[in-house]
């Protein structure tokens, strides 16, 4: 697939350097802009509160399956909507998704070490499925849908709970699988 990371930081370089090694042509995007017109998929991971501004520096959004690994720390999502998800939505009217939010960058390296794939929670239009979950597998992960656009709100807001249980306990994985699977 042709990647554009919007971000290239720990979260869009990451998963990048993970992406190119299983194949793919990725394109990286940082604040100086760009244009993602080219790519089959384009992955957002800016921080949350610059999501907005993204669409202002980086053209060619129309229609594309868009990726969104924001969080929101300490921020609101754009007036009139319930999450940054629903927002990109808004500017691209094409398939989106909320996914990589909910896992910690520091530890991609760490990835093929682990006894199973770690679980990644998705959730988002249907029309994104194929493209959100061959790129989980790609980057390590075992994609788990959490539901559609109306779940990306409660995904994003799941960040808090993430960062309760690193704070408590460190950084980790997470493995959701039925009971027969564990
Ligand atoms: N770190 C994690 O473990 C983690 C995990 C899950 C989700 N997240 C979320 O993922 C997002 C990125 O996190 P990160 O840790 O990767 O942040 P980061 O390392 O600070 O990288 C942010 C990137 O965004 C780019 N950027 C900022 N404003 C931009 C704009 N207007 N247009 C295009 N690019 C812009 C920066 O460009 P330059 O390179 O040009 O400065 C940089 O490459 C955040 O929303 C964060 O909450 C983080």
């Amino acid at each position: 697939m042709k990647v554009a990371v919007v971000g290239k930081g720990n979260v869009g370089g990451g998963l990048a350097d993970r992406w190119e090694r299983a194949g793919h042509e990725v394109t990286r995007i940082g604040k100086d802009g760009g244009d993602v017109s080219d790519a089959d998929v384009v992955l957002l991971a800016v921080p949350g509160s610059a999501v907005a501004e993204a669409f202002e520096t980086v053209g060619g959004w129309d229609g594309k399956t868009v990726i969104d690994a924001t969080n929101l720390v300490g921020a609101e999502p754009p007036a009139g909507f319930s999450s940054n998800t629903e927002f990109v939505k808004s500017k691209t009217n094409g398939p989106t998704a909320k996914a990589f939010n909910l896992n910690f960058a520091r530890l991609y390296d760490q990835i093929d070490q682990a006894g199973s794939p770690p679980s990644n929670l998705w959730s988002g239009d249907e029309e994104a499925r194929d493209a959100v979950e061959q790129l989980n597998r790609d980057a390590g992960y075992e994609p788990v849908c959490a539901g559609g656009m109306d779940k990306t709100a409660v995904q994003e807001q799941g960040i808090a709970l993430i960062f309760a249980v690193s704070q408590a306990s460190g950084p980790f994985f997470y493995r959701m699988a039925p009971p027969e699977e564990l």
